[in-house]
């Protein structure tokens, strides 16, 4: 069964748009759980610019199912996941610039800053999971640096120009869970996926884990959290291999 874990983060980039205290990520969080999500998924960005330190304490505290921490591999990262322990550490490339996070990390290329924070954080007990892009060198990237698990990054099929390219796109994708599964990562996704384009992707063989925000906390907005959630794990569960 693919497992939904619910990117709680446009939530507090509405509240964060008016730097009140309203909606809540955590309420929303909590009502993602009640509706059936396996997870909640919070992106603690450096500029702070949505979920904030203290969203992450109340998460830990309240969310019952699991908490998936995506965050910069930097030193002030790494300790508020040591001290917050969430089940799981999602490692993303960050860029002060962009919208939201434009690709997956470069794993073959920072090997060796990437290398010891996963081992730290690995040692205290966290589930670590690499976000990447489908291509092999990365997938063999990850499991060279122990990671446990891979969240491809489906931005690349969400965005295709045309039917085409998004066949290509998925074909890598179906190839990336293989190889990683082959390996024995566990098999993530997640990045622009929405209620029409999520088919293809939860039929992937082996995919264990779904992260998705955006479109479902769009959807929220005319009927709710409960019934956004509710659609989302029906899709995933018509659609899943
Ligand atoms: N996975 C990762 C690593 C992300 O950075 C994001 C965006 O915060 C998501 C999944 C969810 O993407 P979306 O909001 O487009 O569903």
């Amino acid at each position: 069964m693919v497992k939904l874990h619910v990117n709680v983060d446009h939530v507090a980039t509405l509240r964060e748009a008016r730097k009140t205290s309203e909606p809540d990520p955590v309420y929303a969080a909590l009502i993602a759980e009640q509706a059936g999500a396996a997870g909640i998924t919070a992106h603690l960005r450096e500029d702070r610019r949505h979920i904030q330190d203290r969203d992450i304490r109340l998460l830990r505290e309240m969310v019952q199912t699991r908490l998936n921490l995506e965050m910069g591999a930097t030193d002030e990262m790494v300790g508020i996941a040591l001290k917050q322990r969430p089940d799981l550490c999602t490692l993303v490339p960050e860029k002060r610039q962009e919208v939201t996070t434009e690709g997956g990390l470069d794993l073959v290329g920072n090997k060796t800053t990437l290398g010891p924070k996963i081992k730290e954080l690995k040692a205290a007990g966290i589930r670590v999971s690499l976000f990447i892009d489908p291509a092999p060198e990365q997938i063999a990237c990850a499991r060279d640096l122990g990671a446990d698990d891979i969240e491809m990054h489906t931005g690349e099929y969400a965005n295709a120009k045309n039917a085409a390219a998004q066949a290509k796109e998925l074909a890598r994708l179906v190839k990336g869970a293989k190889l990683g599964g082959s390996m024995g990562l566990g098999i993530n996704a997640g990045h622009g996926l929405t209620y029409f384009n999520i088919g293809p992707i939860a039929a992937l063989v082996g995919l264990a884990e779904l992260n998705i925000g955006h479109s479902i906390m769009a959807r929220a907005f005319y009927v709710g959290v409960a019934q956004a959630v509710k659609e989302m794990i029906g899709l995933i569960e018509k659609y899943q291999a």
